[in-house]
C-alpha cells in the first residue's frame, strides 16, 4: 500500500456541503484522494472544494439532488469525464425529522424516504455501472444506529436507515463478482452537525428539557461516555475506502461508542 491509503483515488461524496459528508470529503483529500462534492447546497459544496484544494488535491462541486436520477446520472458523467474513473462513492446526503407516529405527515415520510433511502439507491445504481466496467470500487453509505434499532419519534428516519442496511447487503451480493465492496456505517449521535442543531430544538420541545440538557441525556446512553465525532466516522470511512477492507462487504459497522452492538 502507498503511504497515503487513498492516494490518487477518485471519490464522490454526496451531502458534502456540511457535517459528516464534508468531514469525510476533507479527510479523504488528506489521505490522497481527489474528491467530487455533490450536494443540494452547491455553495456549501464549493466551500468544501475550496478547502480540499488547499490540501493540494483536485476537487469539483456538483449541484445534486439525490432524489433525481437525472441529477445523479449527470454528476457521475461529469466526474468520469474529468477524472476518467470513479473509485469511491460515499452516500452521506440525508435529512431527519422527529415526530410521534400520528404526526408523521405523508410529505415528511415521503421526503425522508426519498432522500435517505431512494437517494442512496439511485447513487449506488448509477455509480455501480462505472465500477462494474472497472472491476473495482468501494461504496459506503451512511446509515445510523437508527438503522439497527428503532428510535422514539423516528418512524420514517429509522425505516430509511434500516432500508440502507438491506440495500447494502443486497447490492454487496450483486457487485461482489466485480470486486466492488459495498458497506455501510452506522454512527451514533454526532452532535457537531447541523442535523443535531435541528434535533436539539425538536427534542427539547418534546422532552420538556432545555436544549443543553438534551445532549446530556443522549450521552448518558453511550458506554464510552461521549458523543460520536465526525472524525470517528471518517476513520471508518477511510478504512472502508482503502484496500485494508478488501475482504469486507455487505457490512453495516456501528460507530456508536458501544451503544449498539448488533
Ligand atoms: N448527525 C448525526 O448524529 C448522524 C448520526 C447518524 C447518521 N447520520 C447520517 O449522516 C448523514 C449526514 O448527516 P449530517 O449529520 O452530516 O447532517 P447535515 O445536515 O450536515 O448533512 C446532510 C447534507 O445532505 C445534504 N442534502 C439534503 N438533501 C439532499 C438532497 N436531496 N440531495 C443532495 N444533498 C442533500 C444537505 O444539504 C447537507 O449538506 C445523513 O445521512 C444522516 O442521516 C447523522
Amino acid at each position: 500500500m502507498d503511504v497515503l491509503p487513498l492516494k490518487d483515488k477518485i471519490a464522490i461524496i454526496t451531502g458534502s456541503a456540511s457535517g459528516i459528508g464534508q468531514g469525510i470529503a476533507i479527510r479523504y483529500a488528506r489521505e490522497g484522494a481527489h474528491v467530487a462534492c455533490g450536494d443540494l447546497n452547491v455553495e456549501g459544496a464549493q466551500k468544501t472544494v475550496d478547502e480540499i484544494k488547499t490540501i493540494g488535491r483536485e476537487s469539483m462541486a456538483v449541484r445534486l439532488d439525490v432524489t433525481k436520477s437525472a441529477d445523479v446520472e449527470a454528476m457521475a458523467r461529469s466526474v468520469f469525464e474529468r477524472f476518467g474513473r470513479i473509485d469511491i462513492l460515499v452516500n452521506s446526503a440525508g435529512v431527519i425529522s422527529a415526530n410521534f407516529i400520528t404526526e408523521v405527515s405523508e410529505s415528511t415520510w415521503d421526503a425522508i424516504i426519498a432522500v435517505d433511502l431512494k437517494g442512496t439507491f439511485l447513487c449506488m445504481r448509477e455509480i455501480a455501472k462505472y465500477m462494474i466496467q472497472q472491476k473495482s470500487g468501494k461504496i459506503i453509505s451512511i446509515s445510523s444506529k437508527s438503522g439497527k434499532k428503532g428510535g422514539l419519534w423516528l418512524a420514517a428516519y429509522c425505516s430509511a436507515k434500516f432500508g440502507i442496511v438491506g440495500l447494502t447487503q443486497s447490492v454487496a451480493l450483486d457487485l461482489a463478482p466485480y470486486k466492488v465492496n459495498v458497506n455501510a456505517i452506522c454512527p451514533g449521535n454526532v452532535f457537531s452537525t447541523p442535523m443535531w442543531d435541528l434535533l436539539d430544538v425538536e427534542y427539547s420541545k418534546k422532552l420538556g428539557v432545555p436544549p443543553d440538557q438534551v445532549r446530556k441525556m443522549y450521552i448518558e446512553k453511550v458506554p464510552l461516555g461521549r458523543g460520536c465525532t465526525v472524525d470517528d466516522v471518517a476513520n471508518v470511512a477511510v478504512f472502508l475506502a482503502s484496500s485494508y477492507s478488501d475482504y469486507l462487504t455487505g457490512q453495516a459497522i456501528n460507530v456508536t461508542g458501544g451503544q449498539e452492538v448488533h
